[in-house]
């Protein structure tokens, strides 16, 4: 099976350890273990812990409580992964065919379209559009999902708007997948990074086309444990665990005993809070430093989550832009291009206060030189 590169993938494997500022990243600054154990994290326990197999499909503790999560959800129709990637991963390896068809939210995290083109499956995008608040382009959307369509993948809250759909906007999506026989593959990896209002409602429970998937690395702050999971019905949870056992067998046993400890719910909201705290304190920040552009750079800002996606006025493409940032000021941030938008920017704001404002400088004085 050949597959495409994963572009933005690559591009960060590539460079994020050789620049001087990393504003490619995409969660908030992740703890260690010891501000884990100052948060009140018990991790006794780790030491004691044998170091075999773990439970290939997660162990009965974590799925326990991340069934608890998910309302009428019993832990078989939950699967821990290696990250919430892996179980985008399995759903497709499990779902898709030759000849299938795959609708794909743009903007995105663009794991799905390269994953579900090397499976043969033809891929359809539809747009959230800026100036509707990043709703759905309706027309798009209801020609992207039809009886064709095996598979809807969406993130929610979304990378790289950071944007939320509404109530109304889940509903249709759901009625339309309902109608067509398509499953709902709902990435909720950012869920619990909202900003400044209430938590993001899940697709969980709306219909029994919905598979959720998240894990640890954008809300909780905690990328390299590697826990992810899916929730969703039992038989297709079971078709994951198949293609589990033949491609890493199982989660690894010290990150199912961490994740077990972080999905508790007194530690989630611990996670959720500093989440939150860190990107308040940065929003303001960001808010200044592109209202110095005035009106060469613009954006929605983000409801949930730890990037700035912002738009650039000038005759360049944003992988060019990008490259003259990364060569010229050691900085690496994410062309639009990457996450299917162009004449956009992705810009990292879960850094430390004083790591925000070096990137913003730098990444702004490669701006300033290229629109004058
Ligand atoms: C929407 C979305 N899903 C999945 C991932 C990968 O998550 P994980 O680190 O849990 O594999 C990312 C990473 O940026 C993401 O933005």
């Amino acid at each position: 099976m050949s597959i495409e590169l994963f572009a933005m993938e690559r591009m960060q494997s590539t460079w994020e350890n050789l620049v001087d500022y990393d504003m490619s990243e995409s969660g908030v600054r992740p703890l260690t273990l010891r501000e884990l154990v100052e948060m009140g994290f018990d991790l006794d326990t780790f030491l004691d812990q044998p170091l075999g197999y773990s439970q290939s499909n997660g162990t009965l503790e974590l799925r326990e409580r991340l069934a608890a999560i998910y309302p009428g959800a019993d832990v078989e129709q939950i699967e821990v992964t290696n990250g919430t990637s892996e179980a985008n991963y399995l759903i497709a390896l499990s779902q898709l065919q030759p000849g299938d068809e795959v609708a794909i939210e743009v903007p995105n995290y663009m794991q799905m379209p390269g994953v579900a083109r090397s499976l043969g499956a033809a891929v359809r995008t539809f747009s959230l559009r800026q100036d509707t608040g990043w709703e759905p382009e309706w027309d798009e959307f209801e020609r992207a999902v039809t009886s064709r369509t095996r598979l809807l993948y969406l993130s929610n809250p979304n990378n790289p708007t950071g944007s939320i759909l509404s109530r109304s906007a889940m509903e249709r999506i759901v009625n339309r997948c309902e109608s067509m026989g398509t499953w709902i593959l709902a990435d909720e990896v950012y869920l619990g990074a909202e900003i400044d209002r209430e938590r993001t409602p899940s697709f969980w429970g709306m219909s029994d086309r919905v598979i959720v998937t998240s894990g640890l690395s954008k809300a909780y702050g905690i990328p390299g444990v590697r826990i992810g999971w899916m929730v969703g019905p039992r038989s297709l949870v079971s078709e994951c665990w198949s293609q589990h056992d033949y491609l890493t067998i199982g989660p690894n046993k010290l990150s199912d005993r961490l994740a077990s400890i972080a999905v508790m719910p007194q530690n989630r909201e611990r996670c959720y809070g500093r989440t939150r705290a860190i990107l308040m304190h940065n929003l303001p920040i960001a808010r200044e430093w592109i209202a110095r552009f005035g009106g060469r750079l613009s954006w929605r800002e983000p409801q949930a989550g730890a990037i700035a996606l912002v738009r650039y006025v000038a005759d360049i493409t944003s992988l060019d832009v990008a490259e003259r940032v990364r060569v010229n000021q050691s900085t690496l941030i994410v062309p639009g291009s990457h996450v299917g938008l162009e004449n956009h920017l992705r810009i990292w704001l879960g850094g430390r206060e004083e790591f925000l404002r070096e990137g913003l400088r730098r990444i702004g004085s490669e701006l300033t030189a290229l629109f004058d």
